[in-house]
């Protein structure tokens, strides 16, 4: 069964009939084109998927794309660009905390909902706050230092 459904990506609405079932994560990369945003396990474990619907995180591998009609959502591809880079951006790549790259947005989705919410976290806050969000390249000393750091610049 398909519905169509008005979709809000990064300040853009994008009218789009879609199939009841497909989840958010395949309209954003194969309807929007936005692919930014990682398919990684598919199954609401790894975080690479994660995305910001009305400021809250959620797996958009796990979370339907009709249940997002009506509501504001942002990808990685709406915080920054590569000429124009969100501090979180910046700084993850100042700080090595960008290997492979594949959980990267994700992660930075995930931070960006923890800062919004607490401009002034602890490690041990920003360490729950990413707990969401596995890195295969185990790189989240540097990936905890970056966001340590972006904490200091945004505020
Ligand atoms: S792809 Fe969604 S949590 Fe892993
Ligand atoms: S940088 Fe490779 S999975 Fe995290």
């Amino acid at each position: 069964m398909t519905h169509e459904m008005n979709l809000a990506v990064n300040g853009t609405t994008y009218p789009l009939t879609v199939d009841v079932s497909r989840n958010l994560l395949s309209v954003l990369r194969e309807e929007v084109g936005l692919t930014g945003t990682k398919q990684g396990c598919d199954d609401c474990e790894c975080g690479a998927c994660m995305v910001l619907v009305d400021g809250q995180p959620v797996n958009s591998c796990s979370y339907l794309a009709v249940q997002a009609g009506g509501r504001e959502v942002t990808t990685i591809e709406g915080l920054g660009t590569a000429d124009d880079m969100h501090p979180i951006q910046a700084k993850m790549l100042e700080a090595g905390g960008v290997q492979c790259g594949f959980c990267t947005p994700g992660m930075i989705m995930s931070a960006q909902a923890l800062l919004s919410d607490n401009p002034n976290p602890s490690g041990e806050e920003i360490r729950i706050g990413l707990s969401g969000n596995l890195c295969r390249c185990t790189g989240y000393q540097k990936i905890l230092q970056a966001i340590t750091e972006a904490a200091v610049e945004i505020r």
